[in-house]
């Protein structure tokens, strides 16, 4: 289906389910660009999660959404359980002023929910010259290292930088071996996920989506990974209000309350502290890349520049769009 006719449908149903025109728009496009950039797991096949989730009631469409300010480079957010991709977008956009009147800017958020892919931000901060880093954390799937249940969210890390190119520098990345979305995907399509990335419900190694997402995923890097997802826990829920230590409800599942998930933005100019900031980044990207290559590599390629092609390539194809979500479409939108 085209981009265009797809955005269309996607804003017609958000309108259907009660947000307003600039909130259903915002939030079509965060879907579309998550599928535009192939991840999948995080594009339409959450539509009909979102609609289900203010159907019940625990997605507040009409948020009165309250930026309270704390210095000139400050802002603290309560997004009266909007949709995700709301709060993100005031949070980024507060952010991203804070750091061009002072230099940086921090914006904690709580009330959200799933707000998609952290580097779908990033790059609105990028592009603006700034440095970022975004967190927020989600729901549990991950065992903290030595435990025997999921605690933690996939809790994405997220690093963005300026490269003087088109291309931004975009570090986004789940502290899971696989992102949950993915095994979501898997598991309604029938599909298996690789190994060495989950445990099933009794602690054996498992490939199979359904018995995955009954089980705990597991982290990056062992005892590594799972410090870092309690960062993003602290950084993202414990100083911003928002659900912390396990208690930020599945949103497929869990229907009993709102999310209040926390996000953290961060943003500062890329020059505060060097001016020739641009002249250095050249210097650093070309290095890295000049260096030897092993059997295979064409190009090594820095964080960002996959995600980057493949929005480029499919921006001019139609978007594909699998008989399961088509349903979902036909029935959110009658
Ligand atoms: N909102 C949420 O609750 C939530 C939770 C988890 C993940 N997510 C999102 O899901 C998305 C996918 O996460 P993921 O962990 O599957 O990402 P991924 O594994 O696809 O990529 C991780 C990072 O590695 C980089 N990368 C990939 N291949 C590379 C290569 N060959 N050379 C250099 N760099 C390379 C990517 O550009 C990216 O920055 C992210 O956008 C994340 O924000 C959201």
């Amino acid at each position: 289906m085209k981009t265009i006719i797809l955005k269309k449908q996607v804003i017609k149903i958000f309108l259907k389910f009660g947000l307003s025109k600039e909130h259903a728009s915002i939030s079509a496009n965060a879907l579309i660009n998550a599928e535009l950039v192939g991840a999948y797991g995080h594009g339409l096949s959450r539509l009909k999660m979102y609609c289900d989730r203010i159907s019940k009631k625990v997605i507040n469409p009409k948020p009165k959404i309250k930026v309270k300010k704390i210095s000139q480079s400050l802002s603290h957010v309560d997004a009266n359980n909007s949709i995700g991709f709301v709060a993100a977008d005031v949070g980024i956009k507060t952010a991203i002023n804070h750091a061009q009147k002072t230099g940086i800017g921090m914006v904690a958020i709580k009330g959200s929910g799933h707000y998609g892919l952290s580097g779908y931000y990033a790059e609105q901060a990028v592009k603006k010259n700034l440095i970022t880093m975004i967190y927020t954390n989600a729901p549990p799937a991950v065992a903290p290292h030595g435990a025997l249940k999921s605690l933690f969210g996939t809790n994405p890390i997220c690093f963005g930088a300026p490269t003087g190119t088109k291309i931004p520098f975009i570090l986004d990345t789940s502290i899971s071996m696989i992102n949950r979305g993915k095994i979501r995907v898997a598991a309604r399509n029938n599909q298996k996920i690789p190994e060495g990335v989950a445990l099933d419900k009794f602690g054996k190694p498992t490939n199979d989506a359904k018995k995955a997402l009954a089980g705990v995923q597991l982290p990056i890097a062992g005892f590594r990974g799972s410090g870092l997802a309690w960062m993003v826990d602290i950084l993202s829920g414990v100083i911003t209000g928002g659900n912390h230590a396990g208690r930020v409800k599945d949103p497929f599942d869990d229907f009993s309350g709102p999310q209040n998930i926390g996000h953290l933005f961060i943003t500062f100019k890329s020059n505060l502290f060097q001016k020739n900031y641009k002249q250095r980044i050249h210097d650093n990207i070309r290095t890295i890349k000049k260096l030897p290559k092993i059997k295979g590599i064409k190009e090594i390629m820095y964080p960002g520049q996959n995600k980057f092609l493949r929005y480029k390539k499919n921006l001019n194809k139609e978007i594909y769009i699998p008989s399961i979500i088509k349903k979902d479409l036909k029935d959110l939108i009658s």
